[in-house]
């Protein structure tokens, strides 16, 4: 998209690091960046100043991996490869790329064999992090060999006439010692990017770009509560005048306790004091009501959301408006905006109807160009009170996404699925140095989404008992190991307070009122844990969900605590002792409410939410 900033392209082949890359010249340089399609036409390109290919997966040599328009290549302005994108450039040149079935993972020093503006100021000898199996074999004409390590004879090359650099290993990650003073000789030193992608120029853009998206229509801006929507009201109010924005909140019925109560007294922290509040929790009931597909119920959630402000508008007599969403610039990548990244979640705000609003530009997303630090940072400079603008992230679907449903059709399907998976993991646990004859696992009759290998799963989850949980350490790399290892599952749950119980029934479950308010309790009880216990701002989200599996009578409640960045990837976040000793009892005390568990799944394999 084109910008008044200097701008740096990200082509994103598919790597892991892809918005680290991103964040990074952002947050560390000041540049505005953008993450492009391999496929991308140049001529869409024209106004970057430089470009950076990021690596990849693929191996260069590989049937069907994945492909640049040449022509991206062939740009008069500097790009820069890194890992595949080193390839990448070696290939277009008519160097040799070599293929290796032996890795190499982890740190490196970088021997500098010859002077190079791509490293001014990188002493001999420095630290890299590399992760690659490919290596340049032989270099292109005209390019030269800049440095090397010990088991990559290539690790950095240039040919600075045509402007073109590359290196083997990953500047992006924190292990590269110097990664962000090398970015800044090319963002800054080579393409000339100017520094001026900062909170206050940020602000002051987006206002314009309101003003000028809005023209002279109304604006209805739907408000969650969460930090993303809140920002956008903030911006609506300083960018137009009043009579021209409407501030709607809609009461699902699948918002957290006391929900519509803490938005309006934010929304008055930044000067908007005349919310309306529109109680739909009856319409989503019954829209929900014998629904158990994820997407279905993202779908439908959010086919309401447009419905209820299309009736809003029409009372109103406003034909001529727009809505005003908080999407986020990864929302905008997660649910396809980039070809290579497979959909894993709808994000309600990405639904059809939306879509086809957004081609007739009916849709204004102040925020779809920031990451959520830099929203929180909007958020600051406007004055929102820190404990709004520090919220963990709420999904728009509220807790509509986690309760799990399951009609009986489903259920018979998936009970059939669990004997070979079950033997699987009895012989998994069986064959583990760490977890034999300490661990006993269940596969349980129920399904939750999550990732594998880039693409969507809806698998199983394994609860397990142990006797040594003083550690987390050894129980997440036993999880990993477990999930990534045996098809059919998808997540790995420690179970908290039971012992050696048989296998849980499935439930028949949908959304309805009464589990919602267990959930919201359940859920109060959790984040006030959270807090109470000092840790509410180490952990990055940390979800409620309720599973229809039963050991005596009620359902299953797991506690999701995570530490993410940018919810690409997510670790589990380690929460103390005295937290579970507090928050289990709490919880098992819930009328409807048999066993608790914490998801100990890094994601991927497991997404955050479990569905
Ligand atoms: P997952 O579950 O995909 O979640 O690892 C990543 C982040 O996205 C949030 N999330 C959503 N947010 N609408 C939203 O606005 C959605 O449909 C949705 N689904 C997941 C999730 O809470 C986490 O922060």
């Amino acid at each position: 998209m084109n910008s008044d900033h200097d701008t740096i392209a990200i082509v994103d082949n598919g790597g892991q690091f892809t918005h680290l890359i991103s964040t990074l010249i952002r947050n560390g340089l000041n540049v505005r960046t953008e993450i492009v399609d391999p496929l991308t036409p140049p001529e869409e390109l024209r106004y970057v100043k430089g470009l950076i290919l990021s690596g990849g997966p693929d191996s260069i040599h590989e049937e069907g991996s994945l492909q640049i328009e040449p022509g991206i290549l062939e740009m008069e302005v500097p790009v820069l490869g890194l890992c595949y994108g080193l390839h990448e450039i070696t290939a277009h040149y008519s160097g040799e790329v070599d293929t290796s079935d032996l890795k190499e993972y982890g740190y490196a020093a970088l021997h500098i064999q010859c002077s190079d503006p791509i490293l001014d100021g990188i002493p001999d000898g420095d630290r890299v992090w590399m992760s690659h199996g490919d290596k340049v074999g032989v270099i292109p004409e005209g390019f030269r060999r800049v440095a090397s390590t010990k088991n990559c004879p290539v690790a950095v090359m240039s040919d600075p006439e045509r402007k073109r650099w590359g290196f083997q290993f990953h500047p992006e990650v924190e292990d590269t010692t110097h990664g962000l003073q090398m970015l800044r000789n090319f963002v800054i030193g080579i393409c000339g990017c100017r520094a001026d992608w900062t909170t206050e120029n940020n602000i002051d853009d987006i206002l314009s770009i309101i003003r000028s998206e809005v023209g002279g229509r109304k604006v209805l801006a739907l408000l969650s509560g969460g930090v993303d929507s809140t920002v956008v009201a903030a911006l609506l109010n300083r960018a137009l005048p009043e009579e021209r924005t409407r501030f709607i909140h809609v009461d699902t019925g699948l918002m957290r306790l006391g929900e519509s109560g803490s938005v309006a007294e934010a929304l008055a922290s930044v000067g908007v004091t005349d919310l309306e509040v529109v109680d739909a929790a009856g319409l989503y009931l019954e829209a929900l009501d014998g629904v158990c597909d994820p997407e279905e119920k993202r779908m439908i959630i959010g086919r309401l959301f447009v419905d209820i402000i299309n009736r809003a508008a029409k009372e109103a007599r406003e034909e001529d408006w727009v809505l005003a969403q908080g999407t986020l610039y990864p929302d905008t990548i997660e649910s396809g905006g980039t070809k290579n990244a497979d959909v894993i979640k709808t994000h309600h705000n990405r639904v059809d109807i939306i879509m086809q609003m957004i081609e007739e530009k009916r849709v204004i997303e102040p925020v779809k160009e920031l990451y959520k630090a830099e929203v929180r940072e909007v958020g600051e400079m406007l004055g929102l009170p820190p404990h709004m603008v520090h919220r963990h992230p709420f999904p728009g679907p509220g807790l509509g996404i986690r309760a799990l449903c399951q009609d009986q059709w489903l259920i018979q399907n998936t009970l059939g699925e669990i004997p070979p998976i079950q033997k699987a993991v009895d012989e998994w646990i069986e064959g583990d140095d760490w977890a034999k004859g300490t661990m006993k696992g269940l596969v349980l009759p129920v399904r939750s989404v999550g990732v594998k290998g880039d693409c969507r799963s809806y698998e199983h989850p394994v609860a397990v008992w142990t006797e040594d949980r003083t550690d987390w350490g050894p129980i997440k790399g036993f999880a990993t190991r477990m999930v990534n290892g045996i098809r059919g599952i998808n997540r790995c749950l420690l179970m908290m307070g039971l012992n050696d119980v048989d296998m849980p029934s499935p439930l028949e479950r949908y959304i309805t009122e009464w589990r919602m308010d267990l959930l919201r309790e359940a859920d109060q009880i959790v984040m006030s844990g959270l807090s109470e216990h000092g840790v509410y701002d180490s952990v990055w989200q940390c979800p409620t969900v309720l599973v229809p599996v039963s050991f005596s009578g009620g359902e299953m409640c797991v506690i999701r605590p995570v530490w993410s960045r940018r919810a690409m990837t997510a670790e589990v976040a380690e929460l103390p002792d005295p937290f579970f000793e507090d928050v289990v009892p709490k919880l098992l005390s819930l009328n409807g409410i048999d066993s608790v568990a914490v998801d100990v799944t890094s994601k991927p394999p497991g997404t955050i939410e479990w569905e």
